[in-house]
């Protein structure tokens, strides 16, 4: 995986986030994740790459724009493939709420599970935990497991959950563990990385939630060094139906991080919002500020990048 890259896919996150940004609290969630999607296209077609689409925004005969298997870049190699949620937390921009992030991960050539868009059952862990975690097992051993490996008490666990209906089990079983919770309305890719960032106050991810979004977190886990297991979901029989198509053959398999992002990967992401990990967009006259993450698996750096942005002089993916 090209080091230079790295730079280049910060200005693919940043206008997705710009994009997005401009219609924070708008109500429109439709609006938000269109001007997301457009302006991320735009800028792919810039970066000296030859990207495809193996997590995006869903079937050609669905998603007009960043659909599976479209090919963005502007060169011929190297050749790589891309995951990417240009918007990751659409109801979030639209309320004005925390931790919507614009995402993309990139991998060698069929590095990523090609997910169907299902949901997925997670359990995200920081590093300290890594190797600890069984998904088949209950979350009480689970939490045990990982209070242990953290040299802590279950009650000092924090569990980030999706709050669903669907989590009502889950819940009541941490809180009868004795962890504590932090209930989400949405974004569990911020989620999962919170559990690996040190000092996020989250140890645990727990619950189900987006197919695609789990390998955008395994990714993301795979280069912070922390761990990751999930098994698909489907809500009918069209979904196992597509799951099949797109290779799944064992539908009840347990996906490891290695599973999910199998080569070397790169991460990127750009804060829309503000959040726990990144600050969101700052608009100011003329232009406006943006924190990203680049992070890379091989090496484990991790480099925040904040960028001021002059509207007159910038290239516009808007
Ligand atoms: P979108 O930005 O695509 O709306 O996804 C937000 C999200 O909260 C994901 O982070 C999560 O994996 C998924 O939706 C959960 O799905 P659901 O809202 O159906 O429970």
């Amino acid at each position: 995986m090209e080091r230079n890259l790295a730079l280049e896919v910060v200005r693919v996150t940043e206008a997705a986030a710009l994009a997005a940004a401009r219609l924070m609290g708008r109500g429109d969630n439709i609006a938000a994740d269109q001007a997301a999607v457009t302006a991320m296209r735009k800028a792919l077609s810039y970066v000296q790459f030859k990207g495809r689409v193996v997590i995006g925004e869903g079937e050609r005969d669905e998603a007009p724009m960043l659909f599976i298997g479209e090919e963005v870049g502007a060169a011929e190699s190297p050749k790589v493939d891309i995951a990417v949620d240009p918007l990751e937390g659409t109801n979030i921009v639209s309320a004005g709420g925390y931790n919507a992030i614009a995402v993309i991960a990139i991998a060698e050539e069929g590095g990523f599970l090609h997910a169907p868009d299902t949901y997925m059952q997670k359990l995200a862990v920081g590093p300290k935990a890594r190797g600890v975690i069984d998904i088949t097992a209950t979350t009480t051993e689970n939490l045990r497991r990982i209070a242990k490996a953290q040299k802590a008490y279950v009650e000092d666990l924090c569990v980030v959950i999706l709050d669903r209906p669907r989590h009502q089990d889950l819940i009541k079983e941490v809180r009868e563990a004795g962890a504590r919770i932090k209930l989400i309305g949405d974004g569990d890719v911020a989620g999962a990385i919170a559990t690996s960032k040190e000092g996020s106050g989250v140890d645990v991810l727990m619950g189900t939630g987006g197919a695609p979004e789990g390998v955008l977190a395994a990714a993301a886990l795979k280069c912070m060094g922390g761990d990751f297991q999930g098994i698909l979901k489907f809500r009918n029989k069209e979904e196992i139906e597509r799951a099949k198509l797109m290779g799944v053959t064992d539908l009840n398999r347990v996906y490891t991080l290695d599973d999910l992002a199998r080569s070397d990967v790169m991460f990127a992401a750009t804060g829309v919002t503000f959040g726990d990990f990144l600050q969101g967009v700052r608009f100011f006259s003329g232009g406006a500020h943006t924190q990203s993450v680049v992070m890379r698996s091989r090496s484990r750096t991790t480099r925040i990048i904040d960028t001021t942005h002059y509207f007159e002089f910038k290239p516009k993916y808007e």
